[in-house]
């Protein structure tokens, strides 16, 4: 045996005995790419034809037509698309560009993104669904060239947060409008800030004085949900809607989160002060957060979670850990930004649901830092604390505050030397609660810009087609500071690149290969959805990939097989799954040509149905 061989004995001996050693074999092969690709035991795996047990459907090859495309015995229906009236006395959706606020605020919002099932029995439901930002070309007749400040309203009104009750009816779930709990989550619903920033100076505007009443959440991307029926939606690039007409001057902490006194393409800060920097420089502070919602009581104050960090939020993966801490993993989504841990103070008990909704008030953030090694895809790691005092995070290094931690997560990560990453999306803990997944989308910095260095788990300079790291909590223990890591897979094209690491991992080959890994999530069986936002031209570096897509891994196998294509243009995110896991929706973002009506019809995002002919769960 050769030391690299013991190297996976010693890191295959702390995982768990329900997955498969070979599944951890793979990231330990070293970096030069003939010897990762040799020695990689999923590509011996895949060339001895062991199959996975777990995937049980025919792959569906890449596309570039404008449909939704899914696995033979397989079904699609359409659920929900942007405009489509969420109450009985909502105006139906018109494609002229010419409805009102009023109508857009009692209509489904655009983009649809992360999404989370309540079940309320076995045909009804709660559907919880994140509307991330809004297309002006779209939305307007006059396609954003004549702003005026009902467009602003409806602008901000095709945003938020959809909550609709479900039912199943001859076996196709459908949206209820006549839903007890349909509701709209817009720029403008009042919510409550809590934790450590509450009430900071920073947070305070001439609206404002308390610093904890913010009107709005923006740029909802992704999601996560808690155990005691709560739904976490996640605010992303905020920073795109407060603009300025005249010089102001910010420092550095706005241009960390990309906050520039420029036009803002959404023009807000024209007909809403509120977006406007020069008049309200405090207003971005109150954006960038995770927002607990309770779907369940449209009556209910959002609230936004301060002691889980600001930053580009992608998605929030909820974990109870065995010693009852809530554990939450936290992408920063931005080239060379960071993935964050947030661990509670207090435990959770069940059955004792008033006291867990507390839980994500008060603990401790961390960041990750991961070791690396020469010439491995795998190594070690550790999670650093963001407490004020401690770390470098003091007044000598311009942190006045834990609040002040918080709010600058970013700077406060920068400070402790946490790893620069390429752009963390979703995160997904596996089933088995000891594994956790993390899509690195891209990042053409890395290697080009200074502190975004090749290795570790970011081991391509100019990235342009992403990876999918995972790591395992010491002893399985999430609320331990040290973890090891390896790479599930390195998404690239083999019959564009050969023998190195653009043409990615075993477990890719010119039947199964995508570029930008972004949403990520498991079922109750433990299959790895995988969901891309990438470069759809078909050409060069991407020849053959075709239209964004959703794929389904094996963790156990590292098989990796295509399950749907999407339509022109758009962008496959947002899963999840009936309770008996017998439907699947997914959400088709941003399509350009002509979906989900065809003909001549205007393209609108769309959360499709997907279930399997027999009635069986679907990838089963
Ligand atoms: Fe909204 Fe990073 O995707
Ligand atoms: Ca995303
Ligand atoms: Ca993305």
């Amino acid at each position: 045996m050769t030391d690299l061989l013991d190297k996976e004995t010693d890191f295959s001996n702390m995982i768990d005995a329900r997955l498969s050693r070979r599944s951890f074999l793979m990231g330990t092969a070293a970096v030069g790419a003939g010897a990762f690709l040799a020695l990689n035991p999923v590509a011996k795996a895949i060339a001895a034809n062991i199959d996975s047990k777990l995937l049980n459907f025919m792959q569906v090859p890449a596309s570039t037509s404008d449909t939704v495309i899914v696995p033979k015995g397989y079904s699609i229906s359409n659920l929900m698309s942007w405009g489509d009236p969420i109450f009985t006395n909502a105006p139906a959706f018109n494609a002229n560009g010419k409805q009102d606020s009023t109508a857009q605020a009692m209509q489904f919002g655009d983009n649809t993104d992360g999404m989370s099932v309540f079940p309320l029995s076995k045909d009804h439901a709660i559907l919880a669904v994140n509307n991330e930002y809004t297309n002006y070309e779209y939305l307007f007749d006059h396609q954003g060239k004549a702003m005026t400040a009902d467009d602003v309203k409806k602008a901000q009104a095709a945003l938020g947060v959809t909550v609709v009750e479900l039912v199943r009816k001859d076996g196709k779930w459908i949206m209820d409008p006549k839903g007890k709990v349909n509701r709209r989550i817009t720029a403008n619903t009042e919510m409550h800030v809590t934790g450590p920033a509450a009430g900071h100076d920073l947070l305070k505007t001439k609206a404002d004085p308390t610093g904890k009443k913010v009107l709005g959440t923006i740029n909802n991307c992704s999601n996560g949900h808690t155990p005691w029926g709560t739904y976490l939606t996640c605010e992303e690039n905020f920073n795109g809607f407060f603009g300025a007409e005249e010089e102001v001057a910010l420092d550095d902490n706005y241009k960390r989160y990309g906050v520039e006194a420029t036009q803002s393409k959404y023009q807000w800060h024209n007909f809403d002060e509120r977006f406007d920097l020069a008049k309200n420089p405090n207003e971005p502070n109150r954006f960038g957060w995770i927002v607990e919602i309770d779907p369940k009581d449209p009556t209910s104050t959002p609230l936004k979670r301060t002691a889980l960090g600001r930053f580009k939020h992608e998605n929030a993966a909820f974990v109870i850990n065995d010693d009852g801490h809530a554990v939450v993993y936290l992408g920063d989504d931005e080239r060379g930004e960071h993935i964050y841990k947030f661990v509670s103070k207090h435990k959770y008990q069940a059955g004792n649901d008033s006291t867990n909704r507390q839980l994500l008030e008060e603990g401790t953030l961390y960041v990750a830092k991961f070791n690396m090694h020469a010439d491995k895809l795998e190594g070690d790691g550790e999670w650093i604390e963001l407490t004020y005092g401690k770390n470098g995070l003091t007044k000598e290094n311009g942190f006045n505050s834990q609040a002040e931690v918080m709010i600058f997560a970013r700077k406060a990560a920068t400070q402790v030397s946490a790893t620069t990453m390429d752009r963390p999306e979703w995160i997904a803990v596996h089933p088995d609660n000891k594994h956790v997944f993390c899509t690195l989308t891209n990042n053409k910095n890395r290697g080009v810009k200074e502190g975004q260095d090749v290795g570790g788990p970011n081991p391509r300079a100019e990235n342009h087609y992403g990876q999918i790291v995972r790591w395992m909590p010491t002893n399985g223990n999430h609320a331990d500071n040290t973890f090891k890591w390896d790479l599930y897979l390195i998404a690239g094209n083999p019959t564009v690149h050969k023998g190195d690491l653009y043409a990615g991992s075993a477990n890719i080959n010119e039947d199964n290969m995508f570029n930008s890994p972004d949403g990520i999530g498991f079922d109750k069986a433990g299959r790895l959805w995988i969901q891309t936002d990438g470069n759809y031209s078909n050409e060069g570096d991407f020849a053959g990939q075709g239209n964004n897509q959703m794929l389904c891994g094996d963790p156990m196998t590292g098989e990796v097989r295509r399950f749907l294509t999407g339509p022109i243009g758009s962008e496959v995110t947002g899963l999840t799954f009936s309770e008996d896991q017998k439907t699947m929706f997914v959400g088709i973002q941003h399509p350009s040509g002509h979906f989900p009506a065809g003909g001549d019809n205007k393209p609108r995002s769309t959360i499709v149905a997907i279930t399997k002919d027999d009635g069986g769960v679907v990838g089963s």
